[in-house]
């Protein structure tokens, strides 16, 4: 309820002149509900272009027999007749209606003149009341209501705009408030492209563009030679995204069988190799695998995978007996140890008992010492 309303609710149940009186001079200037004669303010002489104030007075004695000294608003202590009335009814207005406060239209009654809706007083306000003066006429300039813009002026503080869009990617420290300042960061955890800090400025803008999250991807993993890629082919990975790696066959993994992308946009891991395997450079020796004493010929392929020990039988330089030299095979690579020495096809072919890898092997001791 606004304030003329609430006066004017007030002082229609209370049929009182002394009340009305009393609100009337809440309204303007006074204050105290003093005995009239005593609450009346001076004649304000400076404030009297649109009226005529009555002759001012002391007592009723100053004012002859017709009249009596009131007091007449800003015009002080006056002598009126008690009886003259102020124009009414009013003529009807487009803008604004008129109702009598008081039970008549005479001396000191209150008229409110309240704003049709959608329409407002200069100062914003929807009614006024008017008090009805020694001069006959009612107090104060004639009110004009204009058709109001907006409904109602929003009173709470100005803020700058945060669109959706913002709110749902960032966490947001501070307030959006005119002469605030905010500080964004990614819900996603990601890098901030832009100012991480923002300031609302007088005219409701914000000093920088809105920042962005930088998206996070993966860039598709090197090529892995003689292996394959177990992922749908793209030109970058989301995070979380899980690729496998296979090898062709004979070929042995190296490394990690699967990669993650990771919030930070590196591969969990460095993408493995597919290592080749080694042929087993021995034809008529045997060679140990996995400790098993075997014929190259017997091995499919006499082929050893990748990462493989090898052990080759080499002949110790002084003695009769044979000690065994291991070589791993790397991607392909093996080499016989320096000691290994191929035996001739006659050897292998006449004396198949005395080859190195058959003869009694050296004493531990033995190896040591040369
Ligand atoms: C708001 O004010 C700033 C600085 O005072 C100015 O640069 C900017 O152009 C203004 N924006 C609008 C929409 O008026
Ligand atoms: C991603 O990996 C590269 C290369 O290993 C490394 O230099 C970089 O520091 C990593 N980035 C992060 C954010 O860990
Ligand atoms: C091969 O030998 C090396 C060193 O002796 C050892 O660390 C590795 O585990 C062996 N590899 C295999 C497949 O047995």
């Amino acid at each position: 309820m606004s304030h003329p309303q609430m006066v004017a609710g007030l002082a229609s149940r209370m049929d009182c002149p002394l009340l009305l009186l009393f609100l009337l001079c809440a309204l303007t200037v006074c204050v105290t509900p003093q005995p009239i004669a005593e609450s009346c303010p001076e004649r304000l002489v400076g404030d009297e272009r649109k009226r005529t104030c009555p002759r001012p007075c002391k007592t009723d004695q100053d004012c002859g027999s017709k009249r009596q000294c009131l007091c007449d608003g800003q015009c002080g202590l006056s002598c009126v007749a008690p009886g003259r009335t102020c124009p009414w009814p009013l003529p009807p207005r487009e803008d604004a209606t008129a109702r009598l406060l008081s039970p008549t239209h005479s001396f000191s009654a209150l008229l409110e003149v309240r704003c049709k809706p959608g329409f407002a007083l200069p100062s914003g306000l929807d009614a006024t009341i008017r008090r009805c003066q020694g001069d006959r006429q009612w107090s104060g300039d004639e009110p004009i209501c204009t058709e109001s813009a907006l409904p109602e002026p929003t009173i709470s503080s100005p803020t700058c705009l945060l669109p959706q869009e913002v709110t749902s990617a960032f966490a947001i420290e501070g307030t959006a408030a005119v002469g605030a300042a905010i500080r964004y960061s990614c819900l996603s955890g990601a890098d901030i492209v832009g100012s991480s800090e923002n300031y609302c400025l007088e005219n409701q803008t914000w000093q920088y563009p809105h920042p962005i999250c930088k998206k996070v991807y993966c860039e598709p993993p090197p090529k892995v030679l003689q292996g394959y890629v177990v992922a749908v082919q793209k030109t970058e990975y989301e995070v979380g995204f899980d690729i496998h790696f296979l090898c062709k066959k004979n070929f042995r993994l190296d490394g990690p069988q699967k990669v993650t992308c990771l919030s930070n946009g590196n591969w969990s891991a460095a993408p493995p190799s597919c290592r080749a395997r080694c042929l087993i450079p021995a034809e008529r020796s045997r060679v140990m695998i996995d400790g098993v004493k075997r014929w190259p010929f017997d091995i499919t392929d006499a082929m050893v995978p990748h990462g493989e020990n090898v052990t080759f039988f080499c002949k110790h330089p002084r003695k009769q007996c044979g000690f065994g030299a291991a070589q791993t095979c790397f991607d392909g690579e093996l080499q016989p140890p320096a000691c290994y020495l191929e035996p001739t096809w006659l050897q292998y072919k006449l004396f198949p008992h005395r080859l190195v890898s058959e003869i009694e092997a050296c004493a531990d001791g033995d190896v040591e010492t040369f």
